[in-house]
This record gives C-alpha cells, structure tokens and sequence, in this order.
C-alpha cells in the first residue's frame, strides 16, 4: 500500500485549532475520520467567511467530495449529532451520503449527562472541570459492557432489556447516591427507537470503509479531539478525559492498524491553554495572561468557559512528541503574541533530569518551570501566508520552539481562516 493516512492531533490540552488544520488539509483526502471523543470538543472552522464550530461531525463536513466518517471509539448523543446536522446542513449538503457512521459506536444516554453533572456539583466527589456533556460515564458502561450502542437502537427486542438493565442501575445511583429523581424508561425506549430509525442511512462499516478507500489509493485522515494531555493514559490523570487522544487511540477507535497511520502530525498552539481543573506548571496570572486570553478569544467553544492560558512548554511537548510518533508540527496562533515585548519558552523544570522529570504519572504539582526569553516582533504576524513575510523575530520563535521540540515546525497559522496558512516544508 503506497497511500499515506494522516493523523491530525492535538498536543496540548485541547483547542491548539485542530479544525482548522483539518478542514484546511481535508481537501487533499478522500475521507476524514473522528475515533474518540464526543461533543465534548469544539473544532472552529472559517468557511466561506463563516465561523462553524463543529462538536461530533468531522471538521471535513463541508467538503463535498470527501466523505466524513465517525468511527466506533466516539461516544454519541444522538441529541447532539442531529442538531448538528440540522445546524451544517445550510453550509453542507448530501450528509446522509457523505456522513458514514459505525454501528458499534455508544450511545450517551440522558443518564450519563445526569451523572456527569450530579458529580461535578457534589461535595462529596472529586471535581474536573467537565464539560457536563456525560462522556466520562458514558466510557464508563462501555468499558463496564454494559453501553446501549447504535445498533441496539436497531429494534426493541434488542434495545429494552438491555436499557431496562443499565437504567435499573443508574436509577439507584442517582435516586440512592446523588438524592435526584429517576429516570423514566419508556420515554428513553421512544427516543432511542425514533433516532435509530433516523440515523440508518448514515450507518456504515467505518472499519471496512478505510480499508476499502485505501485500497484504491485513497487517503484517510484522522481527527484527534482534545490533546494529548488531556488523554485518559498519557494526559495529566485524573484531569483528563476519558478516552486515548493520542495515536494509541486511533487504531481502536477507528477500526484500523496501527501501521495504516503513516504520518502523524502534531498540532501544538504558540502558548497553552486548559479548561477545567488540573495542573499546568507554566499557567499566567498576570495581566499579560489575560492580554493573551483577549487577543486569542480563548473562550471555550464547547462550554463557553474562559481557558486559563500559560506559557508554551517544552517539556511536556517534546515528551508527547516521542511517545507518539509525531513527525511534523502544525504551529497555530502565533499572530496572537504579536505585539507583545517578550515571549517566553518553559524550556526545562528546575532540579529535574530533562528527560525524565515527571515520568509516567505526569506528577506536575510541584514542578517549577524554566523560562527562554525570546524576543517579541513588531511587525504583525497575522494573516501573513509566506515564511518569508514573518518578521524576523517570528522566524527565530519558531526555529526556537522547533529545536526544543525536536521534531520540523511544517505548518504555520497566522489567522483562523485558510488563507492565513504557511506550508513551510512537506514531508
Ligand atoms: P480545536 O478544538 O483544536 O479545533 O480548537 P478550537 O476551535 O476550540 O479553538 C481554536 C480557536 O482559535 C478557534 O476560535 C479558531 O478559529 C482559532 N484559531 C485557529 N487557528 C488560529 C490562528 O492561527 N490564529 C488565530 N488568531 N486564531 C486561530
Ligand atoms: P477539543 O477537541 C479542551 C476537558 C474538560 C475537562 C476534561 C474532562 O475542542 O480540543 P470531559 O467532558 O471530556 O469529561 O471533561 O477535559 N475537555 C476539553 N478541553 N478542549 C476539548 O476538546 C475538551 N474536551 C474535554 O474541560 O477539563
Ligand atoms: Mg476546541
């Protein structure tokens, strides 16, 4: 096989611009594909002059001659994903064709959204900042077996035993543990069957559909949600969320091998942000923390919260880097540090061994950062698409974070929208 899939990850904690890079790239592919995650993510888009934040859909929606595939490691809230088609289709025609989902995805239940929410406000329970939105007991019944999935919502032979079963047991939970009001079954059992009905034609082996395209030389790429920080392994346990971001994720959540990724891209934003609750050693408490928050409209685009924002780290990047296979950079919103008069890089942690200061347990609570101060530009770098149009400060930022990243800087964002793109080598 000579294609070359794609993974588009983010690095981070999450909206590094992941939806951009990918609607951006998914022109160049047949299909694109999502493999973990739920509407927990918020990937942006800019298409034609219009701001689309897309939540489950694959940021190739609006492709038309790409097919757009949801894979069996999403978590589904049928809720969710028909109000998003509802919401796209003005900007994308031909869904039910293009739009490919797997039957063996799980459902999000209104019982998980409940849960998700009852323990966030509990005082008895450890809090993370959740987007509220039920994916981590959702992951939960999966891994427990006992999820509703897309194809149980085929009939009602199928589907009531099995609803009866699991909404016996949150039923407890929530009326037992959490002290709120159960949930009815037979109203679950009417949605469930009605979205099932809809939600046929969309229906597809996904795993067999890579396979396919790729042997007819057709290339797949693959939309990480969140980051690699954020990843239920990798990422800053327990504030994480609960699926693999990281390529691990990939072959499990999609359906394929893990040879058929053959390229593997990283997309880290010029400086960090985080929503929710958890360590993050190079956080901002300053006013230029908030210059930064302002300038990069860093506002959840799922949750509306506002991302605490902080330094770029370089520890942390070039450990990801090499435990995930990333042979390219996507650098995104450099344009918002323009104006300022110094930039700086965590480039190491005080008193630690560079390459092994946290280790597997991502231990950050007492790590203190050390900081490269790196000159500002003067000239704006926003919306400029060439390399050589960036001011030279711009340059040596980037060549810095490259060095200290270890892996090539291949693509620059200056703007949200495509135009403001640098393509600086190809692989
Ligand atoms: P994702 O979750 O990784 O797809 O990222 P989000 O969409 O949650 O957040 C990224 C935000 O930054 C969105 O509002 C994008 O429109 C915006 N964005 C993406 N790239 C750039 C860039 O290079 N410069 C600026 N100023 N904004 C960008
Ligand atoms: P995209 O794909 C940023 C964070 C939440 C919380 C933690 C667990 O747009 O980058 P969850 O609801 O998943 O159980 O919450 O993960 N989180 C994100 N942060 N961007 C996201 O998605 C996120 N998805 C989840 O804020 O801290
Ligand atoms: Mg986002």
């Amino acid at each position: 096989m000579n294609v070359s899939n794609t993974a588009i990850l983010g690095l981070q904690w999450g909206d590094e611009g992941k939806g951009k890079i990918v609607n951006f790239l998914a022109g160049d592919f047949a299909a694109a594909c999502r493999y973990q995650g739920g509407h927990n993510a918020g990937h942006t888009l800019i298409v034609n002059g219009k701001k689309i934040i897309l939540h489950l859909l694959p940021s190739s929606i609006c492709h038309k001659d790409a097919l757009s595939l949801i894979g069996r490691g999403v978590v589904i809230s049928y809720e969710a994903l028909f109000k998003e088609i509802d919401e796209i289709s003005e900007y994308s025609q031909g869904i039910p064709e293009r739009l490919k989902i797997s039957p063996a995805c799980s459902l999000i239940q209104p019982y998980h959204n409940l849960v998700d929410q009852l323990k966030e406000k509990s005082n008895s329970q450890k809090t993370i900042g959740t987007t509220l939105r039920g994916i981590g007991p959702a992951y939960e019944d999966k891994v427990a077996r006992r999820a509703i999935r897309i194809s149980d919502t085929m009939s009602e032979n199928l589907l009531r035993p099995l609803l009866e079963e699991t909404l016996d047991f949150y039923n407890f939970t929530i009326e037992k543990f959490f002290g709120d009001s159960p949930l009815a079954l037979e109203e679950l059992v009417e949605e469930n069957l009605s979205y099932g009905e809809k939600i046929k034609p969309m229906l597809a082996d996904v795993s067999m559909t890579i396979k396919k395209l790729n042997l007819e030389n057709k290339k797949v790429l693959f939309e990480g949600a969140q980051g690699a920080l954020l990843d239920v392994d990798q990422g800053t346990y327990p504030y994480v969320t609960s699926s693999n971001c990281s390529p691990t994720g990939i072959a499990a959540g999609a359906g394929c091998g893990p040879l058929d990724v053959q390229d593997i891209l990283g997309v880290i934003k010029a400086y960090v942000t985080r929503v929710g609750e958890g360590p993050m050693p190079t956080e901002i408490f300053d006013d230029t923390g908030e210059y930064i928050a302002k300038a990069g409209g860093e506002v959840g685009a799922t949750t509306g919260r506002p991302r605490r924002c902080g330094w770029f780290d370089a520890v942390l990047m070039r450990r990801v880097i090499q435990t995930n296979s990333i042979k390219g950079l996507c650098l995104t919103k450099i344009d918002v540090l323009d104006g300022l008069d110094e930039i700086k890089v965590c480039k190491d942690y005080e008193n630690q061994d560079k390459d092994n200061v946290f280790g597997e347990c991502m231990d950050l609570d007492s790590v203190t950062p050390v900081y490269e101060t790196l000159s500002g530009w003067e000239k704006p770098t926003k919306n400029i698409d060439a390399y050589v149009d960036l001011p030279d400060e711009a340059k040596a930022f980037i060549v810095y974070l490259e060095k200290e990243c270890g892996v090539p800087i291949r693509v620059v964002s200056t703007g949200p929208d495509d135009q403001s793109t640098i393509i600086r080598t190809k692989a």
